[in-house]
């Protein structure tokens, strides 16, 4: 007998601010109009996903020292948007970015106790640490620290709001009306957290939450962000998305788990992939290829290639040739605030590889933006989509993915009507929800607090 089947786990992002979304398209919506969050989630949840997904953006990004206007503008903030959907959901999983940099641990465990609470066991928590001096401007009392300091932050963040939601076991509260006692001993919550970067004692003011803790996702990808998400994370959010490099990112993370006493199946590794369905694979292409041309208008293409040359080039023709001249070295001036910079590790050597693939291929500036960005796809009919999907999760590439919609807040209606029941009739995506919480629609453990005879909450 073969292995069996893994069980694949879906989740929906909401684009927010992200040049993936076609804001112009006729069909498109508000970003930030609460029914657009309830029409995605309630697509989601009708689907049996897993859960939605909120990133974070603490500071709107600039090119040439204005905003960047060619993303769609503001995320509003993550436990509002997230608590408010809890009202509106029963099952499906909520999960918010938040930055461990720039707040606090008693703050941040207690949003997140809150909402696990107000959601009846859905939360996720995505730790972040960020990448840019640029975003710690808006936070001069925090400021900004160094990667290494920033990650040393990270693990002293979750440790202290681990500590903080294990305060309480989940026994506590007894609520006796016959004799008047509401607590079973007199000291819950407390807690004393002295490490380098905090130092923190008190009770801790939300009871145990229904998943003892909330799922926690990692998404930086250097060795040090790998290393966390080993020791800490249930979940990483990557944008390891293709075959080949799902595969390599999904065996070195997977790997490093031993280190931590854990198993394999207690980290799932969750890549962010876009999709493009079509009744034929040929309309499916044609398809995306438009969808491309949307994302890439001429002007988008230079505020792209600027991100990599580091230089102003808004007087050069998007239809014409890449600029002859070397991409600025150093620090960036030009795109602050975007990811895709700091992944140019050698801006140099990547620009070399795009003439060579211009000239190679006859490319004009727009028609190259297009081939070298934009995230892993799966394209073509549904069937074609859900055969993909199976063939990267049995083979190891990953073990689900979040979706990311090119339309908000439409752009999941098909792929839940049609890709979904394939999933199910191939017996590897659920048709119901099973439990009720977030652990168990991704098949993790409830934690118990140490030391204690607590019941698990499920
Ligand atoms: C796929 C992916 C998604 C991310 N999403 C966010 C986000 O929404 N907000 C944010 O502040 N940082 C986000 N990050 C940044 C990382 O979480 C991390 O803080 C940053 O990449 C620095 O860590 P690193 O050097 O280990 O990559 C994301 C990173 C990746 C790879």
């Amino acid at each position: 007998m073969g292995k069996p089947l893994k069980r694949i786990h879906l989740a929906a992002h909401f684009p927010g601010v992200n040049n993936t979304t076609v804001w112009s398209d006729p069909a498109a919506g508000s970003q930030i109009d609460f029914s657009s969050f309830v029409h995605l989630a309630r697509t989601a949840e009708r689907a049996k996903f897993d859960f939605l997904f909120l990133a974070e953006g603490l500071r709107l990004r600039e090119q040439n020292g204005e905003i960047h206007d060619l993303d769609v503008v503001g995320r509003p903030d993550t436990f509002t948007v997230l608590a408010a959907l809890a009202a509106v959901t029963d099952r499906l999983g909520l999960a918010g970015t938040i930055n461990s940099t720039f707040n606090e641990p008693y703050e941040v465990a207690r949003q997140f106790a809150s909402l696990d609470h107000l959601s009846a066991g859905r939360a996720a928590w995505n730790v972040v640490t960020s990448w840019d001096e640029f975003t710690g401007e808006n936070f001069r009392r925090g400021g900004f620290l160094q990667q290494e300091d920033r990650y040393e932050r990270a693990r002293q963040f979750l440790a202290a709001a681990v500590e903080l939601f294990d305060s309480w076991q989940g026994d506590e509260i007894v609520a006796d009306k016959q004799s008047g006692a509401f607590l079973r001993a007199p000291d819950p919550g407390r807690f004393d957290h002295r490490t380098g970067q905090f130092d923190i004692a008190g009770h801790f003011d939300v009871p145990r939450s229904p998943q003892g803790r909330p799922v926690i996702f990692q998404a930086g990808d250097s060795d040090e962000g790998r290393e966390f998400a080993a020791s800490a994370a249930d979940a990483i959010f990557t944008r390891h998305g293709t075959l080949a490099a799902g595969r390599a990112f999904y065996t070195d993370v997977k790997r490093r788990l031993a280190r931590y006493g854990r198993s394999p199946d207690e980290l799932k590794i969750l890549p962010g992939v876009t999709f493009v369905l079509g009744d034929t694979d040929a309309e499916a292409h044609e398809k995306a290829a438009l969808i491309r041309r949307q994302q890439v208008s001429g002007q988008t293409a230079i505020r792209l290639l600027e991100q990599l040359w580091n230089r102003d080039l808004s007087a050069y023709d998007p239809d014409g040739p890449l600029p002859a001249v070397d991409p600025l070295p150093g620090e960036h001036t030009v795109a602050r605030g975007r990811a895709s910079v700091r992944m140019f590790g050698d801006p140099i050597a990547t620009a070399a590889e795009w003439r060579a693939l211009a000239e190679a291929k006859n490319l004009s500036i727009r028609e190259l933006i297009i081939e070298v960005t934009g995230r892993q796809s799966f394209i073509g009919t549904p069937a074609a989509v859900a055969g993909t999907i199976d063939e990267f999760v049995q083979t190891d590439a990953a073990d689900g993915f979040i979706l990311v919609p090119h339309l908000t807040p439409g752009g999941l209606d098909e792929f839940a009507d049609t890709v979904v029941p394939l999933l199910q009739e191939r017996g590897v995506f659920r048709t119901e929800y099973e439990g009720g919480t977030l652990r168990d629609h991704l098949g993790l453990a409830h934690p118990r607090p140490a030391g204690t005879n607590a019941r698990a909450a499920s």
